[in-house]
């Protein structure tokens, strides 16, 4: 079990380091110790400044030779925005072909959620994010850029093998997830004014849902789902959507499961030998660097849902019971600074639990 970790910028690697914590120690009790190799790479926006490099030439190269990647965070105050982003996130997605970004939004027992009256029944649903197309691409142009009459083009560009391959992961991932309230999956587009690439999303959907006939099928508006997501959660199970619509839905739900202190994704290529990467959704925070007022949940739910993709389940699920164990009755909030503790103290909470 080969895993590269990225601590990456500002807060990052304080709650990676968390996370590795937690990573040995569910190891040497689930007896994988001795599979686990971990390499750490300095890889990030300080890097950049020295080198003008975020990452080595071989990069992507390196990393393909690993079982799987734990980030940090990505974001250094020194570095124009959208460099690092791109080296560090989209490049790897991109390149490692990552074409899933999967994002629980599950409430944990003891975490305060924005939403009156809803708790972990009704907050528990799952993003699968299409991650490789989209706005994304990069794809568009200037014309007559800097006078008055400049035009801009930014493009979203959907294939049938993207939107396919992303609608029959999210299915499988309905029939898998078994939810006992009923196996459902939901597509959140805007197929009444992207009539053509949501189009191809619309009928891909359809045609893909026949092979699944035990799986109740819906369709959302973006705009819709986004109000249906804070008044009524509870109608959720799983949804599948496009990159760029993913990208907003999956904030707005990170902040009723009790904000960027818990929430965690996955970048997921679910093909054999496929590299996935995980990471906490919160940011380099760089403000609060060395601080300890970070809050490591993030980064060890992250380790849970990479523990679940290297086919350790016990181990994953034994990690989210002392998540949920240490939210329930350790913790005083989720927001940094807040916690009651301190980023390793709260590392620490966990390994107690776990033992
Ligand atoms: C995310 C982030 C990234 C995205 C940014 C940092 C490029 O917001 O993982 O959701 O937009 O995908
Ligand atoms: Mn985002």
């Amino acid at each position: 079990m080969k895993i590269a970790i990225i601590g990456g910028d500002g807060t990052g690697p304080e709650v990676a380091a968390e996370g590795v914590k937690v990573l040995k120690s569910i190891a040497k009790i689930e007896g994988f110790a001795d599979q686990l190799d971990l390499t750490e790479l300095d890889w990030g926006g300080d890097r950049y400044l020295k080198t003008g490099e975020a990452l080595p030439a071989d990069g992507l190269d390196q990393l393909r030779q690993f079982d799987a990647i734990l980030l940090g965070a990505v974001g250094h105050p020194d570095v124009a925005p959208g460099i690092l982003e791109r080296k560090l996130l989209l490049d790897l997605r991109f390149g490692l072909d990552q074409y899933i970004n999967l994002r629980p939004v599950k409430l944990f027992p003891g975490v305060e959620t924005p939403l009156k009256d809803k708790g972990p029944d009704d907050i528990d649903f799952v993003v699968v994010r299409e991650n490789t197309e989209d706005l994304y691409c990069g794809a568009g142009g200037f014309m007559h850029k800097g006078t008055p009459n400049e035009v801009a083009t930014q493009t979203a560009i959907y294939t049938r093998k993207g939107c396919e391959r992303c609608i029959r992961y999210a299915f499988e991932y309905t029939q898998k997830r078994n939810n006992p309230k009923g196996k459902k999956l939901t597509l959140v587009a805007k197929t009444n004014v992207l009539t053509t690439g949501h189009d191809l999303w619309w009928r891909t959907f359809n045609e893909v849902a026949a092979d699944y006939p035990d799986v109740e099928i819906d369709y959302n508006h973006v705009d819709a789902c986004c109000m249906w997501i804070v008044k009524n959660p509870e109608f959720y199970d799983v949804i599948v959507t496009t990159n760029m619509f993913g990208d907003i839905i999956t904030d707005l739900s990170g902040i009723i499961q009790g904000g960027m202190g818990v929430a965690a994704g996955g970048n997921i290529n679910p093909e054999p030998g496929g590299v996935s990467m995980f990471e906490p959704m919160g940011g380099s925070a760089p403000k609060y660097t060395g601080t300890g007022k970070i809050n490591p949940i993030a980064t060890i739910n992250a380790v849970s849902m990479m523990l679940e993709q290297l086919g350790q389940s016990a181990a994953a699920e034994r990690v989210m019971s002392a998540i949920m164990y240490v939210t329930d009755t350790k913790m005083k909030s989720q927001s940094a600074g807040k916690m009651g503790y301190t980023t390793s103290e709260i590392g620490d909470l966990v390994l107690d639990a776990l033992a």
